[in-house]
């Protein structure tokens, strides 16, 4: 064995250092807290790095969500498609705003959403129902890219907004048909796209989440409604008052308090210095991880992921013939769990879940389905070393041959 035995390897985890702790003391240390000039800096600064018109931070990619849909003027009777296989946040920004889900399906050896997939739902689709589509939004699921451009050209010809979530995708690129590469979160292809910096993503900021967008009426109805629809700036008051007091300002909107604050942005600053320095490493370990497992068992394979080395992987997602091996998932993760090293699945689809089978009753969407069945999600992790991952897949290796 070449692997150290490592100290309990979770699936994911958060990188900080002296610099951001630092940086969030600096912030403590001044008159801000809340929404100030840190949060404009944050925002700048990622403006800078995604290459979008603008970029609105926001408490959790949850609120990031559904200041999106409700931006498009998302309501009862309104539909939005969601794919089976992401966080429940995707879906349930959707029933926030009152409106209901239309479940894709998946590619059944990445979780992502396909132009074929979307394709195969219209088809499916009643005249009333296609109609009252509003949105599309696939995901960019583990750090890879969904068929972005395909699938904005299906909701270019329908009318639909595309709000692409990309929690999981910062650090990505990829190219486009005419081998021009795209930055996830230039949204280039969508009107929105959305992140989160909770702890276990590419960045970490404890809670926090951005929205980013080219199109200006967008971004300033998301300001409205990231703080209770209020509005400061004169020039854009709409005004009842005759004459206005020096303390005015005005309710336009129905609003929330999505606010980020000056606190969470200093990591995020701090955080986002370092991600040129995270991209490079987590390319390293997928690259080790991908190495290593070729060839381990004809049953145990990573997912593909784009072949150009663009992508910034937030999970490392392994497919597993778990019946094939003859041993259950349960027993496989305890195993691992044994020899220290934690896994999770990414997951359940979510038309699975209680609340949305009770809703939309038992769907059948084999794709996400056979996905779902055989997936890991295994360590991956900026401070993990390649002896980290060399041990991981010995434990694998070790399990398998037990069988
Ligand atoms: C794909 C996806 N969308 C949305 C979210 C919601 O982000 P947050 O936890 O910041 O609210 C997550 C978080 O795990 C996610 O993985």
């Amino acid at each position: 064995m070449t692997g150290k035995t490592p100290k309990y390897l979770s699936y994911g985890r958060q990188f900080l250092d002296e610099d951001d702790i630092q940086a969030v003391t600096d912030v403590l240390r001044g008159d801000w807290l809340t929404t100030g000039p840190t949060v404009q800096l944050f925002e700048h600064k990622l403006q800078q790095f995604v290459k979008s018109d603008y970029v609105l931070s926001c408490s959790s990619g949850t609120a990031a969500l559904h200041m999106a849909y409700m931006a498009v003027g998302l309501k009862a009777g309104d539909r939005v498609i969601v794919p089976a296989i992401s966080f429940v946040a995707t879906a349930n920004a959707v029933e926030y705003c009152g409106a209901d889900i239309l479940f894709s399906d998946v590619d059944p050896e990445t979780g992502l959403m396909r132009a074929q997939d979307v394709q195969k739902l219209i088809d499916d689709l009643s005249p009333d129902e296609l109609d009252s589509v509003v949105a599309i939004s696939p995901v960019n699921l583990m750090g890879e890219v969904a068929e972005i451009e395909a699938i904005s050209n299906i909701a270019k010809q329908y009318g639909w907004k595309l709000i692409v979530d990309s929690c999981h995708a910062l650090g990505t690129s990829y190219p486009d048909s005419h081998g021009h590469m795209r930055t996830v979160g230039d949204c280039h292809f969508a009107h929105m796209e959305i992140f989160s910096f909770h702890p276990v993503k590419t960045i970490a900021m404890g809670e926090g989440g951005a929205i980013t967008t080219n199109d200006n009426a967008l971004f300033e109805k998301l300001c409205l409604l990231r703080s209770h629809g209020v509005e400061r700036d004169s020039d854009k008051w709409e005004g009842t008052f005759e004459q206005k007091p020096p303390w005015y300002y005005e309710m336009q909107i129905l609003g929330y308090n999505y606010r980020q604050s000056d606190i969470h942005c200093a990591l995020g600053i701090s955080q986002l210095h370092k991600l040129p320095s995270f991209m490079k490493k987590r390319r390293q370990l997928v690259e080790k991880y991908n190495q290593l497992l070729t060839g381990l068992s004809p049953h145990v394979k990573p997912v593909a992921s784009a072949a150009n080395g663009s992508v910034t992987r937030h999970l490392y997602v392994i497919l597993i013939d778990f019946e094939a091996l003859g041993i259950t998932r349960i027993n496989f993760v305890a195993a691992l769990s044994d020899r220290n090293v934690g896994s999770q699945v990414h997951y359940i689809p979510i038309n699975a879940q209680p609340y949305y089978r009770e809703k939309y009753g038992r769907l059948t969407l084999i794709g996400a389905e056979q996905y779902y069945e055989r997936i890991l999600s295994l360590p991956l992790h900026v401070s993990m070393s390649d002896n980290d991952v060399t041990y991981v897949v010995e434990q694998i290796s070790d399990i398998v041959r037990g069988l």
